[in-house]
């Protein structure tokens, strides 16, 4: 099975845990696109499958209202029965790294609205420990200097990730090097320092269940 043959099985397995008729919150990524097809598919056949999305992203918003979802303001939902979204690493406890795709702070938002955060991933993700992938943190780019100058002391070697802006008009910095041992402690550690928007670590937003593609079909962790 290819990769990409992976992301559509998991992208189709989410469909099973969103309710009938419920408002989806939706994240980012190529993983999240083979979800968006599956839904728009699912409504296709039946106009009443979902009652519409929240979006973590513009890019995932488009391709939502074309295929026809209705995409809600966050602010206009009390709350979510569920997220659905892929990540960069995932390790056993359900905590990940995400923000390969810039999306991470509205990605954080929208999960944070929902009870139950489904992640889908092939098992490439799957790690003992996070920070082999690079740690994309979303900076206000007056602080850009100074966060990098903070990583660095803590052993990472930090990398402005040129060209990219994020929906919120920041900037991203790609910390590799760093060995994440306690994901819950870090992410409260950076989300302190000044000028940090979000960093990449989900911890407290951590996945609720993991819906992993291998070849032998789709494995099911839970947290
Ligand atoms: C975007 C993300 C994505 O979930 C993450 O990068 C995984 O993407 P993909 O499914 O394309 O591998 O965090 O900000």
């Amino acid at each position: 099975m290819t990769q990409d043959e992976l992301k559509t099985l998991v992208g189709r397995a989410a469909l099973d845990y969103v309710q009938h008729g419920s408002v989806v919150g939706v994240g980012t990524g190529s993983t999240v696109d083979k979800f968006i097809d599956a839904l728009g598919a699912a409504l296709a056949a039946d106009p009443q499958r979902v009652a519409g999305a929240v979006s973590s992203s513009v890019r995932s918003t488009e391709r939502l209202m074309a295929l026809g979802v209705k995409v809600l303001p966050a602010e206009s939902v009390t709350g979510l029965a569920v997220y659905v979204d892929g990540a960069d690493e995932i390790n056993r406890q359900g905590h990940m790294i995400k923000g390969g795709g810039a999306a991470l702070t509205r990605e954080k938002i929208v999960a944070d609205l929902a009870e139950r955060f489904v992640c889908i991933a092939d098992e490439s993700k799957l790690v003992q420990t996070l920070g082999h992938f690079p740690l994309p943190v979303e900076v206000v780019p007056m602080a850009t200097a100074q966060v990098m100058r903070r990583f660095t002391a803590l052993g990472g070697s930090p990398k402005l990730r040129e060209g990219v802006m994020t929906d919120n008009g920041n900037v991203i910095v790609d910390v590799s090097k760093l060995n994440i041992t306690d994901p819950a402690q870090m992410e409260s550690d950076v989300n302190q320092w000044p000028g940090v928007v979000t960093v990449g670590i989900f911890a407290r937003n951590k996945a609720s269940v993991c819906l992993l593609g291998t070849p032998a079909g789709v494995k099911t962790l839970t947290f």
